[in-house]
């Protein structure tokens, strides 16, 4: 069967190099070009000697060049912008991991998706323990009433709480229907600042050196605590879920929001 062939948009970056070292050795995937803002080359090495590929800031340029069947976006939510209608209007499959993309910009590419006829995927984490993380949090919730999450990072991420930790408690509180209980410190017209609170949850945030990205969801009723962790420890935990992305997009035409629609999760 003919390889799937893909491009790297924001290859230089530290997500992209990961998927340069990776995406060569997946058995049916076939890297042809990569895109960045900041080449200065006009091609970029393969690992372990398997050649090099075109490299170029120009990315309709290496479209035409290359041909691919998917574009693997991961840059800045602006770029990002830009580059979804070039690619559609080619033709071209696009797997899209970059953040800060908001809603307009997704019904944007759901339209774009329907128009040219192809699949965008944007999953704003493509780790799978952090989405079955979510998903079991979605379980537990329906059975306890009280419920924290204390999500840790390196201490360069700028914003806080993380959007994994506020997409896991909107989750919970939408699994089981109604808020969580606060405890009597925290209720009231104004909340102590032990965190920041949705519906009911407290988020605490840890920024420090030596940290990736960490998350804890601790439930707690009458005589008993639940916890369920997540940790990142290196950049390689999001290849599983982006070739998951790359070999499902190209059968599905249409925008495929978030990873866990590719997982099969069955709701408890
Ligand atoms: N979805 C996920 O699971 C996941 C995981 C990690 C990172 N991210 C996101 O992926 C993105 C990239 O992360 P990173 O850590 O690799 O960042 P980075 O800053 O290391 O790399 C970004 C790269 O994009 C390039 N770039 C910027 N504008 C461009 C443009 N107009 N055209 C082409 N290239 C352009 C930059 O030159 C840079 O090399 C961020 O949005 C980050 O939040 C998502």
């Amino acid at each position: 069967m003919k390889p799937v062939s893909l491009v790297v948009q924001g290859a230089l970056g530290k997500m992209g190099r990961e998927l340069i070292n990776a995406l060569p050795h997946e058995p049916g995937l076939q890297l042809v070009g990569a895109v960045d803002a900041k080449a200065t080359d006009d091609s970029v090495p393969l690992p372990d000697g398997l050649g090099r590929i075109p490299l170029s800031s120009d990315l309709d340029n290496i479209l035409a060049t290359c041909r691919p069947d998917v574009v693997v976006d991961f840059t800045i939510a602006d770029a990002t912008r830009v580059a979804a209608p070039i690619i559609a209007r080619r033709g071209v499959n696009a797997v899209i991991g970059t953040t800060g993309l908001n809603q307009s910009d997704v019904q944007e590419l759901s339209r774009l998706a329907q128009e040219h006829n192809v699949g965008i995927m944007v999953a704003p984490n493509f780790t799978l323990g952090a989405i079955v993380m979510m998903h079991l949090a979605k379980i537990a919730a329906k059975y306890f009433d009280y419920a924290e999450i204390t999500e840790l990072h390196h201490h360069q991420k700028a914003d806080f709480p993380s959007g994994t930790a506020l997409s896991t408690a909107r989750l919970m509180v939408e699994a089981r229907g109604k808020p969580f209980f606060l405890p009597p410190s925290e209720q009231g017209e104004a909340p102590r600042g032990r965190g920041k609170q949705v519906d009911g949850v407290t988020i605490h945030s840890v920024r420090l050196p030596g940290l990736m990205a960490h998350q804890e969801v601790l439930f707690g009723t009458a005589g008993q605590t639940l916890l369920i962790r997540h940790d990142t420890i290196g950049r390689e935990c999001y290849m599983p879920g982006v070739i998951l992305a790359i070999r499902e997009v190209v059968k599905r035409p249409g925008l495929i929001y978030g990873l866990e629609n590719l997982l099969n999760l069955q709701e408890g």
